[in-house]
């Protein structure tokens, strides 16, 4: 069985130490193989929350692919946000937010793509999209994977939304995204909306954990995913917080054939 761990929107800066605290312990009796890290990981991508950030990824237990949320752009420093867009995140996390991140290991090959842009031809800029360079890209980094592991995106912008999340948006061009990922990629993790819940889109498995430990709560308690991979299973179970600790929730069970998901009763 390979354990992998999903965290998002950690929103430093409107983070809750204890609650941070907790999730490491966690995140260490979890041992996971990987640790995803679904975006908005500040809240006004300032010097001193990367730096808070860069100290909170220093004490995770695994290895783990960190994408950047719509918060980790400068939101209002408009000349900053135009022409030097992910200079703080590359001075405190050291990775190029324009292109792939990947790591594979444990069965597992994960790709983490930036969904979030400076700007949106429409009024929310905090909506995120993917290109069709980046479509392509990611859809060449899962062919080169080995045939049997579990194919894993990691994104801040959703593909799958429910009733309680619907004004947000999917991230987009969703659409010809799912076309390429179809029969390629496995399991698509991603934040933004502050909601816990999983299912499926074309055969593929969505993940969404909510607000790992910041108090930007959107009507339902702070969470993280653990999922846990064997052979062609999967479970999907949401940690949530309690008042006093993390929990478990709802359990999603999927398994596959080639590439292909379905929900297990
Ligand atoms: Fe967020
Ligand atoms: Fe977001």
């Amino acid at each position: 069985m390979t354990t992998i761990a999903q965290i998002s929107d950690l929103h430093f800066g409107r983070h809750v130490p204890a609650m941070a605290q907790a999730v490491l312990a966690e995140l260490r009796a979890a041992a996971p193989a990987l640790v995803a890290v679904c975006g908005d990981l500040t809240q006004t991508a300032s010097d001193a929350e990367f730096r808070a950030v860069r100290a909170f990824l220093d004490e995770l237990p695994a290895p783990a692919v960190v994408v950047p949320g719509n918060h980790d752009l400068p939101g209002w420093r408009v000349w900053t946000r135009f022409a030097r867009p992910w200079r703080s995140w590359r001075r405190h996390l050291g990775t190029d937010p324009d292109g792939l991140v990947t790591w594979s290991g444990d069965g597992v090959t994960a790709v983490g793509v930036t969904t979030a842009r400076r700007w949106g031809p429409h009024h929310d800029w905090s909506r995120g999209r993917l290109d069709a360079r980046q479509i392509a890209a990611v859809a060449a980094a899962f062919d080169g994977a080995p045939g049997g592991d579990l194919r894993v995106l990691v994104a801040h912008h959703p593909f799958l939304l429910t009733a309680a999340g619907r004004a947000r948006g999917l991230v987009g061009r969703s659409g010809p995204a799912l076309r390429h990922l179809r029969g390629r990629a496995d399991l698509l993790l991603g934040g933004h909306v502050h909601l816990a819940y999983s299912g499926l889109v074309d055969g593929l498995v969505v993940a969404q954990s909510g607000t790992a430990f910041s108090d930007r709560l959107k009507g339902e308690p702070n969470s993280f995913n653990l999922i846990e991979a064997t052979g062609d299973r999967l479970t999907v179970t949401a940690r949530r917080w309690s008042g006093d600790r993390f929990e478990s929730g709802r359990h999603n069970a999927y398994i596959r054939d080639n590439h292909r998901w379905r929900t297990i009763a």
